[in-house]
This record gives structure tokens, C-alpha cells and sequence, in this order.
């Protein structure tokens, strides 16, 4: 009985998200137009926009760059640090941002802003910007909001990348955290918040842990503090999950991983929903809602709007840091958003047979794949990622961390590398490698048992995936 109940609750859970999903993103009727494509010069009559009206595998192809009559079919690379002005005055009104267009590819780059219009497309927001990294992205996605003094709330399940960022260099800049279970229960999450709290990060499918974020109990405790929801998205991708539908404020990427998807460039994007009410809180976010006396005191809320988040970021955080993204590389990135929707669920296919074959096997201790039904966060997976999870799972093997590592020695099409979420299946031990420098404290708050395997699984015939786990596990 309880089986059939959970399972009908599950199928109207599933029913009501692809409800959202359509009403979302099929028939949306009101455009939310790309901030970084409404300033694009040659462009202002925003005609690069895609009808709201396409789904999301249209907008993975389709999306950011439309040529006009005679232009390239094919987004072109603008590799140029500059561009050029008729006249003095014209460029002294882009400086002081009263005018449109370009200037100087520290800040913002054509190619770079048509990819970002495209993401943002695909995540639903109002207005994204692409990073050099998805560590850039994770950065001034919360430095935008926070200086020297004030406090971030994060998910002990972050990926090790991110945890170094605030609890090494931001801790430096004066900026403290403190990190939280994502399992915790609303009343634990609200305690770790301060009066000085800027915002909440997590990820929707955490690295390597592969705890699936409970967006609305997050959502609804930042909001009860007057803070944004910040989510890293990368491993559920917008094609799976869409954190913008369940009360996310701000979205980043490391585009490095499935957006890429061919290990070719590595980047990051910040996606803004245009919902979380800065001018609400004007004291706490007076970066945004006070005077900015770097361009004759203009105050973004007020000038921008809902765009007001990724411009200050633009204009003031990578006029100051840098941290673009090279055109060559948004390229790159654009070739891989157009195969999104056919990789992803391939990779998330692929990656279930591969869990589900590891599970009945002798040699391995225990697997860990939200896809599967015996797995912890099913339920919240098929909650918010109805189509799938990701293609990233992990495994222990009996006997422990050195057979785990004898075992990723003897694999022959899975490649040992520094890298997840690729067309060609990879594997690494974090605790080795990405985590290494935590301790075991720190590892177990992390989610990453020291025997943890993270298998990356690619998309190539998931029987050849499974006969190189075989034969290696035969030498061991
Ligand atoms: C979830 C997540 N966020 C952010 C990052 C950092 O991205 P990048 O390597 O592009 O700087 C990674 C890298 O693995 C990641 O997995």
C-alpha cells in the first residue's frame, strides 16, 4: 500500500513539475529579454531574441545568435579586445554607461554575450553574463553582494573548488561563512543565518556527493532572512532542472562541464531570475541599491532595473577583476550548448545502467546515483529533475580506498583525469585529487567517503562502459 501511495504521490509530483515546465518554458508569453543582448550595438531592437514560444531543445540550438539578412549562419568569434568609435563623445557615454555597445573585451565581448543570452534562455531568467571559469562565476556571483564584514551560509556538500574559495580566500577578504547540511530540517538551516548574512549557496546536484538540493526548503528559509538563493546548476543542467521554477534566485555554471561537454574550454555563467527584490533590502544590498560614485553615481536598482544584479557585475566587477571569458572560448562553449539536449539525456541513460550493473555486483561496497530507486534523494530527484539527474555516479569497492585506486589503474576506456560531466567517460578519487586537501573532518561534512569513486559516465555504448568496469575489477 505504501509503495502505491509514495508512487502516485511521485507521479503527481512529476505531473505538476512538467506542468511548470511547459507552462515555463513553452508558453511563456512575455519575453524576458537578455540584458547583454539588448546592449549589443548593432542590435538594440533586441531582434536576436528567440520566440518564447520554443522549447528548450530549439533554444539549445537556436538561441543568442540570429544572423540577419547575408550575415554568417555561424556564430562569429569576435576576437578583438576593442572596438571602434566615430567620435570621442560616443565612447565617453559607454564609460559612463548611459549609452549601449561595446568598448573593451575585459567587460563584455559580442560572441560572449550571445552565448550568455543563450543560457540565459535556457535557465529562464532575465539577464546572464558569461565568467572565464565556473569558480569566477561562483565568486562574483556572491561578491557582487558581499564585501569585507559580511557572512555566507553554504552547503557542506559544495564542490571542494568552492569550499576553498570561501573558506580560504573570501575568509582572507573578511568574508566568513558558515556551512550547513543540506539534509538539515528548516529549523537548524535558520539558525546559522546572522544579521550580516549576504546570501545562500549550493548546488542542485552537489560534486561528488551527489545530494540532490532541496530547492524550496532553502528557498523559503533565505527568503525568511531577506537573502538570495544562489545555486550552482552544473550538474543537473538546465535541460534536467530548471532552479529558477522552485524559488532560486541567481544560477551559475562551470560551463566546463556538460555545457562544454567536450573538455575543450573551460568557463562559467551567472544567470539572474530578475526576482529577488534588491531595492526591498536596500540597506543590506547597497551596492546595488545606493550610488555607485565609479560612474557619476549611478544606482543599478534604479537604472537597470531587473537587470541591475549582472550589470553591476559586469561593469563594476569584471571592469575591476577581469575574469572574462575569451570569445574563442564562448564559441566553443556555443558548439556544445547546440548538442545539450541530446548529450544530457544519453549521459543520465548511460550513467543508470552503469549504477544499476555496479549495485548487484559482489566486489562493490556501495554505489551512490540519485537515479536509482533505492537511493536517498530518489524522491527529491524525481521532484525536481523528473527526466533525470546527471551522468556522474559514485562507488566504493570492498577492501577499501587502495583497491579503489588499484581498480582506477586498470580501467582502459575510462581515463583518470581532472575533469566530470564529458562526452568521454572519466573517473577520478577525490579524496586524492580535487578534495585532497581537506581533511577526514572535513571530507565526511563533505559527502566524500574516502573510498568515494567518482565515475563520470560518458556517452558512448553503455555495454562498453560496463565491460572496462568489469575487466578492471577482474584484476583486483
Ligand atoms: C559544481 C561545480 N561548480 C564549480 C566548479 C568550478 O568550475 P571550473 O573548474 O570551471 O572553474 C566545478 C568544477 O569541477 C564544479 O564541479
Amino acid at each position: 500500500m505504501r509503495r502505491t501511495s509514495n508512487h502516485s504521490q511521485q507521479r503527481l509530483l512529476r505531473e505538476e513539475v512538467l506542468s511548470l515546465h511547459s507552462r515555463l518554458f513553452s508558453h511563456r508569453k512575455n519575453a524576458r529579454t537578455a540584458f547583454f543582448v539588448e546592449i549589443c550595438a548593432q542590435r538594440a531592437d533586441g531582434s536576436l531574441h528567440m520566440n518564447d514560444e520554443y522549447s528548450i531543445e530549439t533554444k539549445c540550438v537556436q538561441s543568442g545568435w540570429k544572423p540577419k539578412n547575408g550575415e554568417s549562419r555561424v556564430l562569429p568569434i569576435f576576437q578583438s579586445t576593442t572596438f571602434k568609435y566615430e567620435t570621442s563623445d560616443e565612447m565617453g557615454k559607454l564609460f559612463d554607461l548611459e549609452k549601449n555597445g561595446y568598448f573593451y573585451t575585459r567587460l563584455q565581448n559580442p560572441t560572449n554575450d550571445m552565448v550568455a543570452a543563450k543560457i540565459c534562455e535556457l535557465e529562464g531568467g532575465v539577464a546572464a553574463m558569461l565568467t572565464s571559469s565556473g569558480q569566477a562565476a561562483n565568486y562574483y556571483a556572491m561578491f557582487n553582494i558581499c564585501e569585507a564584514g559580511d557572512h555566507v551560509v553554504i552547503s557542506s556538500t559544495v564542490y571542494g573548488g568552492t569550499f576553498n574559495l570561501l573558506t580560504v580566500t573570501m575568509k582572507k577578504m573578511g568574508i566568513a561563512c558558515t556551512i550547513v547540511d543540506p539534509d538539515s530540517d528548516e529549523e537548524t538551516l535558520h539558525k546559522a543565518f546572522q544579521e550580516n548574512t549576504k546570501c545562500v549557496l549550493a548546488e542542485s546536484i552537489a560534486n561528488p556527493a551527489l545530494v540532490v538540493l532541496d530547492f524550496e526548503k532553502f528557498a523559503r528559509v533565505a527568503h525568511a532572512h531577506n537573502v538570495p538563493l544562489i545555486v550552482d546548476n552544473t550538474f543537473a543542467t538546465p535541460i534536467n532542472c530548471r532552479p529558477f521554477m522552485f524559488g532560486v534566485d541567481i544560477v551559475t555554471h562551470s560551463t566546463t562541464k556538460y555545457m562544454d561537454g567536450h573538455a575543450m574550454a573551460v568557463g562559467g555563467a551567472i544567470v539572474d531570475s530578475g526576482n529577488f527584490d534588491w531595492a526591498k533590502y536596500g540597506e543590506k544590498f547597497h551596492g546595488l541599491t545606493k550610488p555607485d560614485e565609479s560612474y557619476h553615481g549611478i544606482t543599478y536598482t534604479e537604472k537597470f532595473g531587473k537587470k541591475a544584479y549582472i550589470t553591476k557585475a559586469t561593469v563594476q566587477l569584471m571592469r575591476d577583476l577581469g575574469s572574462i571569458q575569451s570569445p574563442m572560448n564562448a564559441f566553443l562553449l556555443n558548439i556544445g550548448l547546440e548538442t545539450l539536449h541530446l548529450r544530457v539525456p544519453r549521459h543520465c541513460e548511460n550513467a543508470l545502467k552503469v549504477a544499476s550493473w555496479l549495485e548487484h555486483n559482489d566486489k562493490v561496497a556501495w554505489v551512490n546515483y540519485p537515479g536509482l530507486q533505492s537511493n536517498k534523494y530518489y524522491e527529491l530527484a524525481q521532484k525536481y529533475m523528473p527526466n533525470g539527474t546527471c551522468g556522474v555516479i559514485s562507488f566504493g569497492l570492498k577492501g577499501g580506498r587502495d583497491i579503489c585506486v588499484s581498480f582506477m589503474d586498470h580501467l582502459k576506456l575510462a581515463a583518470i583525469v581532472t575533469h566530470v560531466a564529458d562526452a568521454r567517460t572519466c573517473v577520478l578519487h577525490p579524496a586524492s585529487h580535487t578534495h585532497r586537501q581537506m581533511n577526514d573532518e572535513q571530507l565526511k561534512e563533505a559527502g566524500v567517503q574516502p573510498d568515494l569513486i567518482r565515475f563520470s559516465v560518458g556517452i558512448e555504448n553503455a555495454d562498453d562502459i560496463i565491460a572496462d568496469i568489469e575487466q578492471a575489477l577482474a584484476h583486483i
